[in-house]
């Protein structure tokens, strides 16, 4: 085996839960996922594709009319002046995470410098590394609960000869979101050193921020067709799509040939029907969407206060995504609190070690709480059990 194979940490998310995935005792908040399932109109036409026979591969890079309506939904999004994108900068990937490990299979050499802003998602420092990269991490700062970004330092991390800065906005764990300016600042330093962006913004449509905004600040509200930018979305978050595993990239239209290339060696393709149904859900995106999102303010808004009631914990009501990311400091270990809480009191979280350095005293004792429930009364219950746990 490959000694950075071996090496590789395996998810604490999985640690934690795979010891109690079968307890029905426990309320489970440890998964990035809604628990409701996909609309039925999107099931419908998977349902009606396999019912018409598309059982056989697609294009590697995907249905031609799915490419289009990516490219057409990605423009509706966008902010004014932003370039059109065309479909032959979109690749489609079986899931955000295909996206993210094609993009590291298209741009990162064995011992290529690469910089990744953390906390997040333990996937994206784990990709890089799989391909060999020298992982340099640039950590956002907590203060009371909330989360920046120290421009100067992400910028002196990034060189000449960095390949590629990994960025994930809205933040899997933190919420934490790029601002206009900073994501200028950022593409106008990587210009400079000829380094590429990877923007992983499946959480774009989970924006709390501004009511009224359909997405989050994107790179590609900026970027123009020749910069050297991969911007990761995904169908799993947005449309609750998660088990289809369905995704897409944007590319400069001068990589998209090697991604196809690529994506046969990976994937070959997304299977058909999982397409047509990807097909379904940008067509109800206006319905489907807008609900997603306004319930998911209201899971945040439910979660969020009743922590903050709770005297001993640190957390600020996130911008974007699923998460509320929320410290005990009197229980620095995260990795031992995460276990206590699914034995002692019955709650399942991830424990904030999974997603960064846990070093520094600042970045010790975190732990994310999943907020997409159906019912509220499920994140009642769990504050309810944290709060009893720790006043025994
Ligand atoms: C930051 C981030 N990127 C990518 C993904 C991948 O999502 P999927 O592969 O389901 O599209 C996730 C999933 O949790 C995520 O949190």
């Amino acid at each position: 085996m490959r000694q950075v194979i071996d090496q590789l940490q395996e998810s604490l998310i999985r640690v934690v839960a795979n010891a109690a995935l079968d307890r029905p005792d426990v309320l489970k908040f440890w998964f990035g996922e809604s628990d409701e399932v996909t609309p039925a109109v999107i099931r419908q036409a998977a349902s009606a594709s396999l019912a018409a026979g598309e059982t056989f591969y697609s294009h590697n890079l995907g249905l031609p009319a799915l490419r289009a309506a990516l490219a057409d939904y990605s423009n509706g999004l966008r902010a004014p002046g932003a370039q059109a994108l065309t479909a032959d900068r979109i690749a489609v990937t079986a899931g955000g995470v295909n996206g993210l490990m094609i993009s590291a299979q298209a741009l990162i050499d064995a011992g290529d410098p690469v910089v990744v802003v953390t906390p997040v998602w333990p996937n994206l420092v784990a990709q890089p590394r799989v391909m060999g990269a020298r992982v340099q991490t640039v950590s956002l700062r907590p203060k009371d609960g909330a989360w920046s970004l120290d421009m100067d330092e992400l910028l002196d991390a990034m060189r000449p000869g960095t390949k590629a800065l990994v960025v994930n906005s809205p933040n899997n764990p933190t919420g934490w979101t790029l601002r206009r300016d900073e994501q200028a600042q950022i593409l106008e330093h990587a210009r400079r050193m000829g380094s590429w962006i990877v923007a992983d913004e499946v959480y774009e449509r989970l924006f709390f921020q501004a009511p009224g905004s359909v997405a989050a600040p994107s790179f590609l509200d900026l970027a123009n067709s020749e910069d050297r930018l991969v911007v990761v979305n995904s169908f799993s978050k947005s449309f609750l799509m998660t088990g289809w595993r369905l995704g897409w990239l944007t590319l400069p239209s001068r990589l998209t040939p090697a991604v196809g290339k690529l994506l046969e060696f990976n994937t070959s393709c997304s299977p058909v029907f999982v397409q047509r149904a990807g097909l379904a859900a940008l067509s109800h995106a206006g319905n489907i969407t807008p609900a997603v999102v306004q319930h998911l303010r209201q899971c945040r808004d439910t979660l969020v206060p009743l922590l903050q009631a709770l005297p001993g914990i640190e957390v600020a009501p996130a911008p974007g995504g699923l998460y509320a990311f929320l410290r005990l400091p009197a229980h620095p270990d995260s990795l031992q609190l995460a276990r206590r809480l699914v034995q002692e009191a019955g709650l399942g979280l991830a424990p904030g070690q999974a997603f960064h350095d846990s070093a520094r005293p600042d970045m010790q004792g975190w732990l994310r709480w999943c907020f997409a429930s159906a019912d509220l009364q499920r994140l009642r219950e769990g504050v309810g059990r944290l709060q009893r746990w720790m006043q025994l």
